[in-house]
């Protein structure tokens, strides 16, 4: 029961990563409040919660809507009595590159990712100071690291984060507010843990790719939340953790010789990329 007596908001909750953190959270004591807009999957994951005999609401809770976000952190308030832990989880982007990218799709991920939580943050942040501190969790992704192809939107609002958090650190820090980022790899999020993955060429090959030899689970990431946002990471701030598989430890050069011996060994494989 590491956060009891707590109470999170997770954007994004109603599936993926956002799903197995709320559970998670639940599970370990806290109040959750399911934020998200797929409603019957949103309730459904509350259900669930409720269930495994925890505690939880669902709020509609569009992210690229400043008055919902203010609501979401009202909701919380209203109905647990206080606010502690924030996980920005959900985002919303489109992009390619430089060029093919319109100044609208731009703003959209600016909107979607950044902005979403520079609000969600502004309106949390009171609520925690009045609960005497509070942590805030942002899910970035080794796309805020480095950049992949065509991605231009993600990439850049995902590494917005990292500083988003520091800032929130500088300005709020002695009022007992965390902010964290997580970097996660490739997560299965549409599987429960432990499912089996399945077993086509690109999951294969996607594996091969991290040292760990595996993709992600959604609760490798929750774990990871579960750490920033309990007391016992109290000291912890304005920090960056890729939860990766160890994908951003390898040089390029490496994990290019792996690959093609790979599919010099499995050369049907590649016929199927
Ligand atoms: N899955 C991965 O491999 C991976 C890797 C790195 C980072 N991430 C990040 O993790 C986070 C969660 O990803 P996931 O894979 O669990 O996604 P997912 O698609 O499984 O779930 C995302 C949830 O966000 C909700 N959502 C979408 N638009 C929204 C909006 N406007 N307002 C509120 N909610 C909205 C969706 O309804 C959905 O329930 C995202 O920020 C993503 O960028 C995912």
């Amino acid at each position: 029961m590491r956060l009891e007596g707590k109470v999170a908001i997770v954007t994004g909750a109603a599936n993926g990563i956002g799903k197995r953190t709320a559970r998670l959270f639940a599970a370990e004591g806290a109040a959750v409040v399911v934020g998200d807009v797929q409603d019957e999957l949103g309730q459904a994951v509350v259900e669930r919660i409720r269930g495994d005999g925890g505690m939880a609401i669902y709020v509609h809770a569009d992210i690229l809507k400043e008055d919902d976000l203010r609501g979401l952190v009202a909701a919380a308030v209203e109905t647990y009595g206080r606010l502690d832990i924030l996980m920005n989880n959900a985002q919303v982007s489109r992009g390619t590159t430089a060029v093919e990218t319109s100044a609208e799709q731009f703003d959209l991920g600016m909107d979607g990712i950044p902005r979403a939580t520079f609000l969600a943050s502004k309106y949390a942040i009171p609520e925690m100071i009045r609960a005497g501190g509070g942590s805030i969790i942002c899910v970035a992704s080794v796309h805020g690291l480095l950049a992949a192809r065509r991605s231009i939107t993600y990439e850049v609002g995902k590494s917005a984060l990292a500083n988003l958090c520091r800032q929130i650190t500088v300005d709020f820090g002695p009022h007992g507010i965390r902010a964290n980022v997580i970097c996660p790899g490739a997560i299965q999020s549409r599987l429960e843990d432990d499912d089996p993955s399945p077993n086509t060429a690109r999951i294969r090959y996607g594996q091969e790719m991290y040292p760990s030899r595996r993709l992600g689970w959604p609760r490798d990431i929750a774990y990871a939340a579960l750490f920033f946002a309990s007391d016992e990471s109290a000291w912890v701030t304005g920090q960056v953790l890729a939860v990766d598989g160890g994908l951003t430890s390898q040089l390029q050069d490496d994990l290019a010789h792996r690959l093609a011996q790979y599919l010099k060994q499995h050369p049907e494989d590649l016929a199927e990329l």
